[in-house]
């Protein structure tokens, strides 16, 4: 069978084959990959453990698929290009020889560090050249890596350490983002008073602050690496893994809880990653891929590391945000280094696009063939937007819809070969067989349907459990519908079989394409001293997509209120990070909610979103009154 799309009528065949055959299809793209040894069978499954297993019994490793791979043929070809903050520092590149050395040469300094196979290693770094190389020599040496992006605070880190025991960490003085720099080892140095599993922290040199260095504790990456070299620079060979061996652990938040450390494995993560990268954006060699994400996200993961590496493509990657020093940035980076592929977020396209066309002034794009979208439901208006003053009305728009529990990509057009539809994810990739199921869990036949998005077979990327605690995965993903992976999302499909996805339907919000637990920031505003209860919900927000709003009861204290609103927003960021902080914040004097006790979100989500006219029946409530009062409140605010 011919595997390759290069027409919509191949799609449709590949398509069939996969649901038709899914063993044979993924054992036969998986053979476009490097085994030590081969699997002896492709799939096990069951969803009611679950318990998911791909590729059983071969053996791996990624960062050889990544980077010793490409030697033979590839070696000078530029696998990964650098571009700083400040656009006045010099960029770097890095050829595969280049970048195999760097990763080989850190991997060795881990294994000085006393760091081995399944230990979990916490990486805590700016947007720079040695996150992407600390990422790949963890998997090189078979260690479990976390990454946590730069915007969560002390205590969120200190919680994801403790939860996966890490014994190392890896981070940086501090990094440069905009015109702000963040004092990363600082928030390290406050977090791990918390943690007792840590015994080591490498520290890169990026930002020159003043940092405590603690003797026996902490070492610099600079002084690791001259170690190395009087070591005479030894060959790191890749550890061998096995296919269901952990690759890394990414936290993610949910409905409830704290966030949950989604694990993913080795060759089913590889072999996805790798698979979409190719298909979704069709990447032809030569071509410069830039995925505007940061690698503290799962987007960074796997299409700005594993994905574009394992398949030999030149990633770009930012150190950046897109409206330092001006709104153009992204546009000349592109012209820079004549950027073929550009995958952004939503939120990143309509906060570019309330600049106007000034910052668009001088800017060609004209290298540009294929622009990507994840991360949210892109609304229509910036779907035409990027159409038609970044891709000129010739680029292909790929609107990918995924999770950091699915490793990759799972419903997409693929670009150039998707009719395509604005606001539509499209269609699902070969080897995904999502369907639609209503409130009791019945499945939704036939065209023209909505209902709650769930996926029915397995595919190599899905997540295998939650770190330390597989039950929760069960209970999140496996148990709402009985044999099926439930997404969380809400979904249409048209009567041309085009999925359009609507957003969550449980109390996750997605806040400039980061994803908040409601429950989570309600924790966080409980913990200032004055409050006694809140509830949050998102709202809809111009440019974040969602922004979160707070209902707050206060206790007795006679502060000022404008005072103890910065303080719970403080509060906010110092529990999470600044990503959580609300939008809005109304203090009332209850909350509305039913006998029974239950806080009814349905009336404040609508309150939230100025709907006031369409509250349904309010009649179940203990307290109807709360409703005018809030509603006032509201209006107020
Ligand atoms: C949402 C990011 C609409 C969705 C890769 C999902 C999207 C959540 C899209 C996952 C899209 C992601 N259209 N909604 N193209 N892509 N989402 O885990 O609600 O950070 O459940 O993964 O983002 O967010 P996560």
């Amino acid at each position: 069978m011919d595997l390759r799309i290069n027409s919509f009528d191949d799609y449709k065949r590949v398509y069939d084959y996969s649901v038709a055959e899914p063993e044979n299809f993924w054992g036969s793209v998986a053979d476009t990959f490097y085994w030590q040894k081969k699997w002896d069978k492709v799939l096990d499954w069951n969803f009611t453990e679950p318990n998911v297993k791909w590729f059983i019994g071969g053996k791996l490793n990624i960062t050889e698929n990544c980077l010793d791979r490409h030697l033979e043929k590839n070696a000078d070809k530029t696998a990964m290009i650098w571009e700083p903050n400040d656009p006045e520092e010099h960029y770097r590149s890095f050829s595969y020889k280049e970048l195999h050395f760097k990763v080989v040469q850190f991997a060795n300094a881990l294994k000085n560090n006393g760091a081995k196979k399944g230990d979990r290693i916490c990486i805590y770094m700016p947007m720079v050249p040695e996150l992407a190389i600390a990422v790949l020599a963890c998997a090189r040496i078979g260690a479990i890596h976390s990454v946590v992006f730069g915007g969560f605070s002390a205590q969120s880190i200190a919680d994801r350490i403790n939860d996966a025991q890490c014994n190392l960490v890896i981070t940086a003085d501090g990094g440069f983002r905009g015109s702000k720099d963040i004092p990363l080892k600082n928030i390290i140095d406050d977090a791990i008073v918390q943690c007792r599993s840590v015994n080591r922290i490498i520290v890169l040199t990026r930002t020159r602050t003043p940092v405590s260095m603690i003797k026996g504790r902490d070492v610099w990456w600079e002084d690791e690496i001259k170690k190395v070299e009087t070591q005479g620079n030894p060959d790191c060979p890749a550890e061998p893994m096995d296919s269901e061996d952990p690759l890394f652990i990414l936290y993610t938040s949910g409905s409830t809880g704290k966030p949950k450390g989604v694990v993913h494995t080795c060759g089913g993560y590889m072999v996805y990653t790798g698979y979409t990268f190719k298909t979704v954006f069709q990447y032809q060699p030569g071509e410069v891929h830039f995925c505007t994400a940061d690698i503290g996200w799962i987007t960074g993961h796997s299409y700005i590391v594993y994905g574009p590496l394992s398949q030999g493509a030149t990633t770009l990657m930012f150190e950046g945000v897109p409206t330092w020093p001006d709104a153009g940035r992204f546009w000349d980076i592109v012209d820079k280094y004549k950027v073929n592929i550009l995958y952004t977020a939503p939120t990143a396209i309509r906060s570019l696009m309330s600049f106007g066309e000034e910052p668009l002034q001088g800017k060609h794009l004209s290298s540009l063939t294929k622009l990507g979208s994840v991360g949210e439901p892109i609304n229509e208006e910036a779907w035409h937007w990027y159409n038609e003053k970044i891709g000129k009305g010739k680029c292909p728009i790929v609107d990918t819809w995924w999770q950091t529990e699915n490793s990759g990509i799972l419903i997409s057009p693929i670009a150039g070969i998707t009719p395509t539809k604005p606001g539509y994810a499209t269609l699902p990739l070969p080897g995904v067989q999502p369907c639609l199921v209503d409130e009791a869990g019945a499945e939704l036949i036939g065209n023209g349907v909505s209902g709650n998005l769930c996926i029915k077979f397995p595919w190599p990327g899905i997540i295998r459990t939650t770190y330390g605690d597989h039950e929760r995965c069960r209970l999140t993903y496996f148990s709402t519908y009985k044999n099926m992976y439930f997404t969380g999302d809400g979904c249409l499909r048209d009567e041309d079989g085009y999925y359009r996805i609507t957003g969550r339907v449980d109390d996750v919000i997605n806040v400039s394409g980061h994803r908040i637990g409601t429950a989570e920031v309600e924790n966080a505003i409980n913990m200032h001293a004055d409050v006694v209860e809140s509830a949050v919900v998102g709202y809809p927000h111009d440019i974040k997509g969602q922004g979160i709003y707070a209902y707050v009861i206060l206790g007795t204290s006679t502060h000022d209120h404008d005072l103890t609103r910065r303080d719970i927003l403080q509060t906010v960021a110092r529990i999470i990070g600044a990503i959580a902080k609300p939008d809005k914040i109304q203090f009332v004097s209850g909350l509305p909610k039913t006998r029974s006790g239950k806080i009814m979100r349905r009336i404040l989500r609508k309150i939230a979103e100025g709907d006031i006219a369409n509250l349904g029946d309010t009649s179940t409530l203990l307290d109807p009154n709360v409703v005018e009062e809030i509603k006032q409140g509201a209006a107020d605010l």
